[in-house]
């Protein structure tokens, strides 16, 4: 058996975040297998080991951990993102029936208002930044109200999100500096738990109902507040933003999709795959196991890199295309199965809203030159700016 091959540049300093691509070709490249020197753990970088891997729960766990160091990892284990089982299950059980999507279909009709709203005043500006004023509004006013967080606080959440996706890289600059962040967001949460402080009506405030009549644990529901405010926030923006660019960028996909809506779902698949704001997360395998002709010890930490199996050349025609007629719907940009993200169905409402909203108003962006945000998890811009030619024939496609 052949030796697993080394790679010595570090994928998290700051240039690598911000030009990933050529690394996860080398990476797929070397092998299905592969050691990142750098921070000494296992990388899968192939679609076929990532979806593998995923499709595998009991194997590559996530109870102990899916982030990059031990500290996040002994400090989140416990939480729906890192559990396994019963105890997943349970969790996962307790918050994800409001985020179906027809527990969301309800609210259907008030986010598209809200995105309507939003995008007639921005065209009417006509510059603005894609970032700030477009991406960040709906995730951050729709997200907290659904959940129940309360009204003080929130002008921190978007820090206290970005912290949590540094803190779970490696333990480099970015994730101590995140340190402070985290901790301050796990304080607002007990005490906002400690005092009941959430929205009346909302999925937290079923939650404590559930802790006052002894279904489940109080510091279980606060874990479960942080675990549906901390993962939907920068995952949304940086999707939505992606959007704008890519669109900005080939401008003839925009008008294949004001020729065909009807591709809007897929069209929002294809961004997933190619700008996949979640780069990955990591496993600990709990028995031996043979990965890509490799024996792997029980006890391996495996970094699943969906960013890189996104793009992979063996699953994908011409991987690095925006086609948002390809079939984009098998990419593992929102995870795989058990742990599949469980709040992807308000993240494709939000955007396909705001998506909608601007095939109806813009015709084409221009855009100036974007800032990338520098997070170890995150893919996303820190800014955009853009004008916009407003559309003169109006295009809608159907709200589903
Ligand atoms: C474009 C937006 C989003 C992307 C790309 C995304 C991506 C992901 C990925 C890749 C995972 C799987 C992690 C793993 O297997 O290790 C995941 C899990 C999760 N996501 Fe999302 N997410 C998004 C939006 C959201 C939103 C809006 C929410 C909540 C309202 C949310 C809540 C969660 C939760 C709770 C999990 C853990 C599920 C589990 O472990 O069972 N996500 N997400």
């Amino acid at each position: 058996m052949s030796a697993i091959p080394s790679y010595a540049a570090d994928i998290y300093t700051d240039e690598a975040i911000v030009e990933p691509y050529e690394h996860y070709r080398a990476l797929r490249e070397l092998g299905p297998v592969v050691r990142l020197l750098a921070q000494d753990v296992i990388v899968l970088g192939r679609y076929a080991d990532v979806k593998a891997a995923l499709s595998a729960p009991d194997l590559f766990c996530s109870g102990r951990g899916v982030g990059m160091n031990d500290v996040i990892n002994t400090f989140g284990a416990g939480n729906t993102l890192m559990s396994d089982g019963a105890i997943h299950d349970r969790l996962r059980t307790a918050l994800a029936h409001r985020l179906t999507p027809r527990a969301l279909r309800p609210t259907r009709d008030t986010i598209q208002q809200a995105a309507d709203d939003l995008v007639e005043s921005l065209v009417t500006r006509g510059s603005f930044d894609a970032v700030s004023d477009l991406a960040r509004a709906l995730p951050l006013s729709i997200v907290p109200d659904l959940v129940g967080w309360p009204e003080d606080g929130r002008e921190h959440l978007l820090d206290w999100a970005g912290a949590t996706f540094d803190f779970l890289g490696p333990m480099n600059g970015r994730a101590q500096q995140a340190v402070p962040l985290v901790q301050a967001m796990m304080e607002f949460a007990t005490r906002t738990a400690d005092e009941r402080a959430v929205l009346p009506c909302s999925a937290a405030a079923e939650m404590f109902a559930a802790v006052d009549r002894g279904e489940l644990e109080q510091s279980a529901a606060t874990a479960l507040i942080l675990d549906y405010i901390a993962p939907s926030l920068d995952t949304t923006i940086s999707a939505i933003g992606s959007a704008i660019w890519l669109f900005a960028r080939h401008p003839d996909q925009w008008d294949m999709l004001r020729a065909r809506p009807e591709l809007l779902a897929n069209a929002f698949n294809e961004v997933i795959r190619l700008e996949s704001p979640i780069r990955g997360f990591s496993r600990v395998l709990t028995a031996a196991d043979t990965v890509g002709g490799h024996d792997l010890p029980a006890n391996s930490r495996v970094l699943l890199l969906f960013a890189s199996a996104n793009r992979d050349e063996r699953r994908w025609h011409e991987p690095d295309r925006f086609d948002i007629t390809r079939d984009a719907g098998g990419h593992v940009g929102f995870g795989y199965g058990l742990h599949g993200c469980a709040g992807q169905g308000l993240a494709r409402l939000e955007a396909q809203a705001v998506l909608r909203a601007l095939l109806t108003h813009v015709e084409r962006f221009e855009v100036g030159q974007p800032t990338r945000a520098l997070n170890n998890v995150i893919r996303a811009l820190a800014s955009l700016p853009v004008n916009v030619v407003p559309a003169t024939s109006s295009v809608r496609p159907a709200t589903p």
